[in-house]
């Protein structure tokens, strides 16, 4: 669905957030359609999980403004934020590693809004990873990298999301599981559900993404449909090239199967 069909579901205008006296992001203004995947690519140190930070609450905005289905939020603490519907799968998973699959679920899906879809919404994730299903009564902090993945995932979907925010679900695992986890996010588009997805790695961001912003050095340098990105010189050479290159006979492989992720995702 195009952003001008219907009113942004989040839209940041003008966003400068950072550390003390430190600007980090800064006067970056991005939106996510209804029902839209939008991408926010960036290299390391970029500002992504800074940006995604003032986004969900954990950081205040110094200046500018954040509308979430037509509500200034801009002053909105996080906890209200996830009531509201900004759900956060964050950077590194920060499962609850001492609680078990099923705790670390029933956590995400605590706030008001969501407790009473509980059920749906365990069917919902079991149905989505099945590997968490056969591991409800484990700890989280004994399951493997990409596991963890899922249940940070699966927790920020136990909270009812209007907003799914990912940041970095590929990061640190092997390109096997960063393909279940693209899938099942592409499996979780398909539902209807807007996710804003950071990324690094661009090429697998691409494949589920309609739209896509890139960040460096805290601006938005770069933006544009999936297609476009894709294809863009000054993408494939920050970061397309950066990541695949080295090891050719993976590069074809993995290709060949985002390829046919990525026609299975064309919205154009
Ligand atoms: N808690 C913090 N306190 C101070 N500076 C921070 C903090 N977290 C991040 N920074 C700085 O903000 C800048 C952006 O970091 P951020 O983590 O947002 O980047 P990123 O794009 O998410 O990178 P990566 O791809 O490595 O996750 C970096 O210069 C980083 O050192
Ligand atoms: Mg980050």
């Amino acid at each position: 669905m195009s952003p001008a069909a219907s009113p942004p579901v989040l839209e940041l205008q003008g966003g400068f957030t950072g550390y003390g006296d430190s600007v980090v992001v800064n006067d970056v203004s991005i939106s996510v359609g209804q029902g839209e995947v939008v991408c926010l690519l960036g290299a390391n140190g970029a500002g992504k999980t800074t940006l995604m930070r003032a986004i969900t609450g954990l950081l205040p905005l110094m200046q500018g403004r954040l509308v979430f289905r037509g509500e200034d939020i801009s002053k909105m603490p996080a906890h209200d934020r996830v009531r509201a519907g900004i759900c956060l799968s964050p950077e590194g998973r920060q499962v609850f590693p001492e609680l078990t699959v099923m705790e670390n679920l029933v956590l995400g899906g605590f706030n008001k809004r969501a407790r009473e879809f509980r059920q749906r919404n365990l069917d919902r994730v079991f149905d989505l990873f099945p590997r968490l299903s056969e591991r409800k009564t484990q700890a989280a902090g004994l399951m493997s990298g990409g596991e963890q993945q899922m249940l940070a995932i699966a927790r920020a979907l136990m909270g009812e999301p209007k907003l799914l925010a990912l940041d970095e679900p590929s990061l640190g695992l092997a390109p096997k599981i960063v393909l279940t986890v693209f899938d099942a996010i592409k499996t979780i588009a398909q539902s209807g559900i807007t996710i804003l997805l950071v990324e690094q790695n661009t090429r697998a961001a691409l494949t589920v993404a309609e739209r896509g912003y890139v960040l460096s050095a805290g601006k938005i340098v770069h933006e544009g449909s999936a297609r476009e990105l894709m294809q863009s010189e000054m993408i494939q050479k920050a970061f397309i090239g950066a990541i695949y290159d080295g090891d050719k006979k993976r590069v074809t492989r993995r290709e060949r199967r985002l390829a046919a992720l990525a026609g299975k995702a064309d919205h154009a």
